[in-house]
């Protein structure tokens, strides 16, 4: 097996620039393992964006163009505990705090193959758009996301990797996805 390049935020530029996604964006060659995440770049992305209801990043790779991963972002709030406060340090008199959400998130299983870190170098570039609004736009505390263990049975390990954790509030009785949280200033 051919080594995987190891891709990080020194050297992610090198190799892969980020662009939003535009009407005039040719997308039907990516794809990933799980086909929900290729239908909803195909037909969705674009609609969505449109409707200001979900804005999508397109990971491209410079020696091809090609569009190695994507991910839509969207404003999100989250319901946190005493406790969970107690832990970020949020003494507030209410339980709701603003957040970003990472709605979808796939690397091309191509990509997969030839690099490692990508899904690692979307998060950061997400963390960085967040702490970018932050300072200029509005205030966001936490990146979220909905682990899709439905199609993906050990993603939160992902994202566990990535320094989220599940939210106490929201995943009582949920079997499909959990919700997970990272506190962009931690
Ligand atoms: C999940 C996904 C984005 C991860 O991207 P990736 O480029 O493979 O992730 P990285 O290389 O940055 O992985 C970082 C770490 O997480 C681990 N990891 C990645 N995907 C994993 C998974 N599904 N289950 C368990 N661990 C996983 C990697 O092994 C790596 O661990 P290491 O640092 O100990 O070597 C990618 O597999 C994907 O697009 N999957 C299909 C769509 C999907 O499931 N999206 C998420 C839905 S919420």
């Amino acid at each position: 097996m051919i080594k995987r390049q190891t891709i990080n935020l020194v050297n992610g530029d090198t190799y892969f620039w980020i662009e939003q996604l535009s009407s005039d964006t040719q997308l039907n060659s990516f794809s990933c393992l799980i086909d929900e995440y290729n239908y909803y770049l195909f037909d969705d992305a674009l609609r969505s964006q449109n409707d200001h209801i979900a804005l999508t990043w397109l990971l491209r790779e410079r020696a091809t163009g090609a569009i190695t991963a994507y991910m839509s972002l969207i404003a999100d709030a989250i319901k946190l505990s005493v406790s969970e406060k107690e832990i970020h340090n949020l003494n507030y008199p209410f339980k709701t705090i603003p957040a970003m959400k990472i709605a979808k998130l796939a690397v091309s299983n191509p990509a997969q193959q030839k690099y490692k870190g990508i899904g690692t170098y979307m998060i950061n570039n997400a963390l960085a758009f967040a702490r970018t609004c932050n300072r200029q736009l509005f205030a966001c505390r936490f990146l979220t996301v909905d682990a899709d263990i439905e199609h993906n049975k050990s993603v939160m390990d992902f994202y566990q990797k990535n320094g989220f954790v599940p939210n106490a509030e929201m995943n009582a009785k949920r079997n499909k996805t959990i919700s997970m949280r990272k506190d962009i200033f931690s």
